[in-house]
């Protein structure tokens, strides 16, 4: 059976790496990442003895100089970061981030050996229900086309982040995941990817019923312990 894949995004949140520490004191399992913020990324290099690994929310689309307020592919390697997201849509909608920013911070990572998590996914739900999932399965793979050209797909992770769907308690239906994901492996070659949306305690059984490798997960990280609960009945699934 796969490997599903549990990608915890803190957001601008603190978590103390004390509870991860605790509720993955025994872990066996190495299909966990945690993605803090700039600040805690070094205490949370620390999980990598329990087989967490690290990852990053963001990174600059620069090398090194005058960006205030960045941080470059580099400085993440040196900070034991082998995982970043790019192009979550909350950098799409407040910073006003554009899918060639996107495609260029992906290709920094690569360079530097890091896996870029890339996040696409359309905004709003359409009225007429039956044709939501060409809908969607069209715009992920327009951003897509243009997030990686001269990229090679097959190492990167992509997200599929419905807009409608992050923090908001609703879900896509399993139909609805499986055909997206599906476009995205077919069109493009990637091998890892996952769903991303109100991903929690009640629905995770069905999501990891659906053909996602794993999931991003926002709000539901914050809590360690129900982390470690999904974690746990995926490992006696297996
Ligand atoms: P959510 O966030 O799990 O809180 O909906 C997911 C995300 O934004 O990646």
């Amino acid at each position: 059976m796969k490997k599903f894949l549990f990608v915890c995004n803190f957001k601008m949140n603190s978590v103390a790496v004390e509870d991860y520490q605790n509720a993955f004191a025994s872990n066996d399992s190495d299909n966990i990442i945690v993605c803090p913020n700039f600040c805690d990324i070094k205490q949370f290099a620390q999980l990598k003895l329990l087989h967490i690994e690290l990852g990053a929310q963001d990174v600059s689309e620069y090398d090194c100089g005058a960006y205030t307020g960045q941080v470059s592919a580099s400085m993440l390697k040196d900070s034991k970061v082998d995982y970043c997201i790019v192009g979550h849509s909350e950098r799409k909608k407040y910073c006003f981030e554009t899918l060639d920013q996107i495609s260029a911070k992906a290709k920094n990572l690569l360079q530097k050996n890091i896996t870029p998590i890339i996040c696409v996914g359309e905004e709003i739900l359409c009225k007429k229900e039956e044709l939501q999932i060409d809908y969607s399965k069209k715009y992920v793979c327009a951003e897509l086309s243009k997030i990686l050209q001269n990229i090679d797909a097959k190492k990167v992770i992509v997200a599929y982040e419905p807009i409608w769907a992050i923090g908001s308690g609703k879900i896509p239906t399993i139909q609805h995941i499986n055909a997206v994901c599906g476009a995205i492996r077919q069109n493009f070659g990637v091998n890892i990817v996952l769903y991303g949306g109100s991903f929690s305690l009640k629905n995770y059984q069905q999501i990891m019923d659906t053909d996602a490798d794993g999931a991003l997960i926002g709000g539901a990280s914050l809590h360690a312990e129900e982390i470690a609960q999904m974690v746990n009945s995926t490992l006696k699934n297996n």
